[in-house]
């Protein structure tokens, strides 16, 4: 029933290479994050950075779910789509003055910090303005999350959050601060989680803080993003397991009375509802081995260049029947400009339209004009 039509006369009118939307996958997929993150304290934020088109982040925002920022170019684009400013959170380990004042000047709903230097300009900024700045402390839980190093994000030895025997001292000073309201704690262990079980490892270690500071008040526990999806068969899994997901947390974090819990999904939102289309721009033979060279390149997707990820590729106007073994590469003068090796491919020839799947999150929003390209366009299903 989910599976994505793709309307090949509208797509063959298109300049290639752009990023095709199903938005009534996307408004599916946000129908079921409504109905399975139903628990009492639950709100979910989208992770802007996993795809800013201005037309998805309007959808998102009329679906009510909050956003999870990194910038204040993301934070604009988030008020622009209609996110309430209260409903942004702010992380990030870089983030500067001029950032941190607009961003209270709006109102946002919290500042994730991630250091003490940044605790300390966020209180003179707010001292300045007038005016207390939301913060919560991004902690570094020191979980694997078994996902590829590039995307880990909670190990001892990423730049990312509070580490562990620095967080007492923080939170007290938090605390003591005019300047400062103290909201809570807020994680993230990484991306493409498959395996749910570090997400159980993540609500154990929350319960061991939460036990070990039992007289502090955190209003708030923020517990990230991080839910992967299925790059293989985007057809047979288009909407990601955010029963089990949310279930999970539900059942595994000792909430205290009153407390909320917020998450920030990018992928599992955003990614299955997009394909990167291009055309076929020469079908070239070599030694041994045959190449689809394509008009979009790693300066349209970058994922396989930068994670050796692996996107469905599909050929949406071969009629053949025979298949051929292909290496599927870009226009790029980089070799890791590929994007599949020995692809099983129907007989493909120049001009025919290529899907790369599961395009959705960090594909768009990642593009380059890097060898001055163009930036992909993008289309959406009606
Ligand atoms: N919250 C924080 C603090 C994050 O750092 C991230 C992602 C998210 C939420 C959203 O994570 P998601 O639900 O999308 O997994 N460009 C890489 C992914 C980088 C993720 C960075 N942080 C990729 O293409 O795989």
């Amino acid at each position: 029933m989910e599976k994505t039509y793709f309307p090949l006369d509208r797509m063959r009118a298109e300049r290639t290479p752009f990023y095709y939307y199903d938005v009534k996958l996307l408004d599916n997929t946000l129908e079921t994050v409504r109905r399975t993150a139903d628990y009492p304290g639950f709100h979910v934020h989208y992770a802007v950075k996993a795809n800013a088109n201005p037309e998805i982040l309007k959808r998102i925002a009329a679906s009510g779910l909050g956003a999870d920022t990194v910038s204040l170019g993301e934070i604009k684009a988030a008020i622009d789509a209609g996110f309430p400013a209260p409903k942004i959170v702010f992380a990030g380990v870089g983030k500067t003055d001029e950032e941190i004042a607009v961003a209270l000047e709006y109102g946002i709903g919290c500042f994730n910090a991630e250091s003490e230097p940044e605790i300390e300009a966020i209180e003179a900024i707010a001292k300045e303005a007038g005016k207390k700045a939301p913060v919560a402390l991004r902690v570094n839980p020191e979980i694997d999350a078994h996902t590829h190093h590039y995307i880990t994000t909670g190990l001892a030895e990423n730049k990312f959050g509070i580490p562990l025997p620095m967080l007492e001292r923080l939170i007290e000073r938090c605390l003591k601060s005019e300047w400062i309201e103290f909201k809570g704690l807020h994680f993230h262990i990484g991306s493409q989680v498959t395996d749910l079980t570090p997400f159980k490892i993540l609500c154990e270690r929350i319960n061991e803080l939460q036990d070990k500071y039992k007289g502090i008040e955190f209003a708030s526990i923020n517990v990230g993003g991080g839910l992967g999806i299925d790059y293989d068969d985007p057809d047979k899994n288009p909407i990601p397991d955010f029963r089990s997901y949310f279930s999970i947390f539900h059942e595994n974090l000792k909430l205290r009375p009153g407390q909320q819990v917020h998450f920030e999904l990018g992928r599992a939102i955003v990614a299955q509802c997009g394909s990167l289309i291009s055309r076929v721009t020469y079908v070239k033979e070599g030694i041994g081995k045959k190449f689809l060279i394509l008009d979009a390149g790693m300066t349209a997707l970058i994922r396989p260049a930068l994670y050796q990820a692996h996107h469905k590729i599909e050929n949406l106007t071969s009629t053949s029947s025979e298949e051929v073994v292909y290496d599927v590469v870009g226009p790029i003068c980089e070799s890791s400009d590929t994007f599949g090796t020995d692809e099983l491919l129907p007989l493909s020839k120049r001009g025919d339209l290529i899907a790369m799947r599961s395009a959705g999150a960090y594909g768009e929003v990642m593009a380059s004009s890097y060898n001055c390209r163009v930036l992909p366009g993008s289309l959406f299903s009606r």
